[in-house]
């Protein structure tokens, strides 16, 4: 074990998912305190599970779309004893989660400005919500950074044509949001600088999850390194983003996309 994060108090949306249950993982064996969240249901229940006895471990159901819920996070954690300074805007409504939900993915002519609003409110206007909550909570009262999780489709286009046939899609809504993370970051760098709070962005690529030999290969003619991420890999980087080793970088974008974006 290296403790990269110790001394760190990382607070994480969306938790229970791929990457956010690795984060977790991960995280408790660098040392780190963790307080994870995410909406009430199995990933919750399971993240609790595996966790819930670790005394560096703490879990707060959290929707990030509901504006009381996230006014209130900071000083109930707060309230509680723990000092967060690491904080991950990670929740998302992702293709997968859509597709877990047995949702389908209708096209784009068809697309309902219901559901392009709900993931605004997911992907985009919760992440503004928990940053406005750290601002009013948290900055400026002791060092602290922020993580946005964006996407390597935040600045990419998607190649729609290796979606063809699967049972998910790469939806319109879901970028726009991702490069609407990378624009929070840069904005808020500057304005928290003088408070000494850092904020930068990962942009994750494509990260397998059982997908089919199929798609992993289409998918990965369009990456350098040739193949899908392993979650490890992806959580590699953040645990630099959340370390003091990254105290000098603030408004940046991470691309951990296996060269997707070099190309
Ligand atoms: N997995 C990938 O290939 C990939 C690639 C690029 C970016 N990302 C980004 O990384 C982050 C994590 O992705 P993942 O792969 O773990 O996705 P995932 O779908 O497995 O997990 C997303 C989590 O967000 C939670 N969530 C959804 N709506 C929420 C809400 N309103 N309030 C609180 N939590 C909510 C879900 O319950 C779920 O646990 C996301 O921001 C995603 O866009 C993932």
């Amino acid at each position: 074990m290296t403790e990269q994060l110790t001394g760190r108090t990382v607070f994480i949306t969306g938790s229970g998912g791929v990457l956010g249950s690795t984060y977790v993982r991960r995280m408790l064996a660098e040392g780190a305190r963790v307080i994870a969240s995410d909406l009430p249901g199995k990933r919750a229940d399971a993240l609790v599970e595996t966790h819930g006895k670790n005394p560096d471990f703490r879990f707060y159901p959290l929707d990030v779309a509901n504006e009381d819920e996230v006014g209130e996070i900071f000083q109930r954690i707060l309230k509680d004893g723990w000092q967060p300074n690491v904080v991950l805007n990670n929740a998302a409504i992702t293709g997968e989660l859509l597709m877990g939900a047995g949702q389908s993915f209708p096209d784009f002519a068809d697309l309902k400005v219901s559901d392009w609003e709900k993931t605004m409110r997911t992907n985009l206007t919760g992440p503004f919500m928990v940053a406005r909550q750290m601002d009013r909570d948290i900055v400026g009262k002791w060092p602290c950074t922020l993580v946005n999780v964006a996407s390597m489709y935040a600045l990419n286009g998607a190649h729609h044509q290796i979606y063809d046939g699967m049972p998910f899609k790469n939806f319109s809504a879901y970028g726009v949001t991702k490069a609407g993370i990378h624009g929070l970051t840069v904005w808020l760098a500057g304005y928290w600088a003088p408070r000494g709070a850092t904020v930068n962005t990962i942009a994750p690529g494509a990260v397998f999850n059982n997908h089919s030999d199929e798609f992993q290969r289409r998918v990965g003619e369009l990456i350098m390194l040739n193949r899908m991420a392993k979650p490890d890999e992806i959580a590699d980087a953040m645990l630099f983003l959340c370390s003091t080793q990254a105290g000098y970088m603030t408004g940046q974008m991470i691309n951990v996309d296996g060269g997707f974006s070099g190309w």
